[in-house]
C-alpha cells in the first residue's frame, strides 16, 4: 500500500530560473497538504540533502541531465524515494530518457524511483519562446504540480518509460558533459557592452568566471547553463560554438496566457502537451 510521505527534501538545480519556479511551487503545495519540505539549491553538485524521501529538480540539457547532477547524486545517502521532476524547452519524447544516469547512481544506493514529473518551460537556449507563451508554460506546470504534489504526498508511483529512441539519443548526446567545460573557455566578453556589474562572476553556479586585472577569465567548469548570457544586462557575453542559440534576457511572465500562439515548431507536440494529451 503507498506510504504517505511526512518530510521531503526538494533539491533543485536551475541555470536560469524556470526550474526553481516549478521546484517553489511544488514546496508550496506540499506545504499545504501538511509535509515538512526542505528546499535545497544545487550548483556545483558537492551539496547534499539529509532527508530520506527527495524530489530531485533539473532542466533537460541534450535529452539529459546537468553534469552537476552526477556528483550530487553520488553524495546522497538516505536511500529512500526518490521522484524527478525536470523541465524542457521542448515536449518531444526524445527527453524522455534523461533521468536515466541518476536512476543508475540512486537504485545501487538503494533508493526507490516512484516516478518523475515533466514541465515545459520556456528556452533559454536555441530561441525564444514569446513572453505569452511563456506565461502559459508556467501557469500549466503550476496547474498540474498541484496534482503531482497529492501523487508524491501519497507516494504514488508514476511510469518513467523512455522510447528507444530517446535512449540511444540521450547516449549519444551525452557528450555534452564533455563539450561543456571545453566549450566554456571559449567565453568572451565584449568590452564595449560590459558594464563591469559582475553579475556573471557572481552568480555562476560553478564559479567558473573571474574577473582579475581587469579582464573575465572562464576556467574548465563550465556546465553549459547559459546563467551568464541569459542574464547579462547588455547582451555582452558570446557562448563558444553555441553562441548562435544564444538567449538573453528574462521572459515576462505576467502575460495573459490567453494570447498565446504556437509557432510552427514542434507545433503538435506542444499541442498535446498544453492539452495533456502526450503519448
Ligand atoms: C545547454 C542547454 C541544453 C538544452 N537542451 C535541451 C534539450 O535537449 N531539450 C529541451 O527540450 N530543452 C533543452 N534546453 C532548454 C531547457 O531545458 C529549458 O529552457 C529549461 O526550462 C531551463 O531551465 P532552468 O531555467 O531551470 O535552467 C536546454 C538548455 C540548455 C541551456
Amino acid at each position: 500500500m503507498a506510504q504517505t510521505a511526512k518530510r521531503i527534501g526538494i533539491c533543485v538545480f536551475s541555470g536560469t530560473g524556470n526550474t526553481l519556479k516549478c521546484a517553489k511551487a511544488l514546496e508550496a503545495a506540499l506545504t499545504e497538504r501538511g509535509i515538512s519540505v526542505k528546499l535545497h539549491e544545487i550548483a556545483d553538485g558537492t551539496e547534499t540533502a539529509s532527508e530520506r524521501d527527495l524530489v530531485i529538480c533539473y532542466p533537460i540539457y541534450g535529452f539529459n541531465m546537468p553534469r552537476v547532477m552526477k556528483p550530487f547524486c553520488r553524495n546522497l545517502t538516505g536511500g529512500g524515494n526518490v521522484w524527478f521532476l525536470k523541465t524542457s524547452g521542448e515536449p518531444l519524447r526524445l527527453n524522455d530518457n534523461s533521468s536515466a544516469e541518476m536512476i543508475r547512481i540512486l537504485q545501487k544506493k538503494g533508493y526507490a524511483i516512484k516516478g518523475e514529473f515533466h514541465y515545459i518551460m520556456p528556452y533559454n537556449i536555441v530561441f525564444r519562446h514569446t513572453d505569452a507563451l511563456a506565461s502559459l508554460m508556467l501557469e500549466t506546470a503550476e496547474k498540474r504540480i498541484s496534482d503531482a504534489a497529492k501523487r508524491i504526498a501519497d507516494g504514488e508511483e508514476t511510469s518513467i518509460a523512455a522510447p528507444l529512441s530517446a535512449k540511444l539519443v540521450s547516449a549519444l548526446c551525452r557528450v555534452e558533459h564533455w563539450f561543456y567545460p571545453r566549450n566554456g573557455r571559449l567565453f568572451r566578453v565584449d568590452p564595449k557592452k560590459c558594464v563591469r556589474c559582475l553579475k556573471c562572476v557572481k552568480n555562476c553556479p560553478t564559479k567558473n568566471i573571474t574577473f582579475e586585472d581587469g579582464r573575465f577569465r572562464f576556467g574548465k567548469n563550465c556546465i553549459g547553463c547559459v546563467r551568464c548570457s541569459f542574464n547579462c544586462q547588455t547582451d555582452a557575453i558570446k557562448i563558444g560554438m553555441i553562441d548562435f542559440m544564444r538567449v538573453n534576457g528574462p521572459y515576462d511572465f505576467t502575460r495573459d496566457p490567453g494570447s498565446a500562439r504556437l509557432g510552427r515548431y514542434c507545433k503538435k507536440s506542444y499541442e498535446r502537451y498544453f492539452a495533456d494529451k502526450r503519448d
